[in-house]
């Protein structure tokens, strides 16, 4: 597929990144080679849909039930995350060239569980990148769908608890300001790969009227090719809001 097709694109594809595992098995590898593979299609990824023309990408990194994983599996995913974030520092200049921009969404609070330098480091690298632009590609980690609505709704209710908002007044926009992409498009198309066919606590609410497409390929397998077939079938597919076929919004 190539650019110029933007009143075709989605606005927002949310990309859960799975198989990795299952990958690195096949050969026979440690788990940690295959989240190695599946962070450079990530990137790969990040540049073919920005060169496409796509406003805004998630990519499902690390959610908050992942911690169960072996103690050696998530330090091997901390370290990535690290590496690539000291990467990024190291290479600013290559950064200001590309079309997309990083942004971290999750429970990402100091004191949590997620290591303080990592913390720093994405923090840092968000603040050089605030260009409006681009791409906006948004990482989660240390993310879940329902914590992330129970976070907004805490805070309509100490709006509420001061008096700065009626609570019969409340309405969707008020809910979706308090989320992490607040500001951004809802998600059109949801890809997974891996042959699962579920969200699995991946933004809940922004996914209200996703197109799922689901495959077989192992995340470190997934190429331009998926993604231009994730895209055809989301042209095809007729969205309509709720409304009949007659009265199609979109
Ligand atoms: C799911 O595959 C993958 C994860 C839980 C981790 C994904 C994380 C990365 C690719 C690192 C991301 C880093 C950046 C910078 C984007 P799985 O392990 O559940 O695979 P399986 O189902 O085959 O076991």
């Amino acid at each position: 597929m190539s650019g110029g097709e933007s009143k075709l694109l989605p606005r927002h594809v949310g990309i859960i990144m799975d198989g990795n595992g299952r990958w690195a098995k096949q050969r026979g590898l440690p788990r940690t080679e295959g989240h190695k593979a599946g962070v450079a299609v990530f990137e790969r990824i990040c540049e073919y849909a920005a060169d496409l023309g796509v406003p805004a990408l998630t990519f499902y990194a690390f959610s908050t039930e992942n911690w169960v994983r072996s103690a050696e599996e998530v330090a091997g995913i901390m370290e990535l995350f690290r590496c690539q974030l000291q990467k990024a520092h190291r290479r600013a200049a290559e950064n200001e060239a590309k079309r997309w921009r990083i942004r971290y969404i999750g429970d990402l609070e100091p004191g949590g569980p997620v290591p303080a330098d990592i913390i720093d480091l994405l923090r840092d690298m968000e603040r050089k990148a605030m260009d409006k632009d681009r791409t906006v590609v948004n990482i989660a980690v240390n993310y879940g769908g329902r914590q992330e609505i129970l976070r907004a709704a805490r805070r309509l209710a100490v709006l509420a608890q001061s008096n700065a908002i009626a609570p019969a007044e409340l309405c969707e926009q008020d809910l979706e300001d308090g989320l992490y992409t607040a500001g951004q498009p809802p998600l059109d198309l949801i890809i997974r790969p891996s042959g699962e066919q579920r969200l699995s606590n991946f933004m809940l609410w922004q996914s209200a009227y996703a197109e799922l497409w689901f495959s077989d390929v192992l995340w470190p397998d997934f190429t331009e090719q998926h993604f231009d077939a994730a895209l055809a079938a989301f042209v095809r597919r007729g969205r309509r809001f709720g409304a009949t076929g007659e009265d199609e919004k979109g």
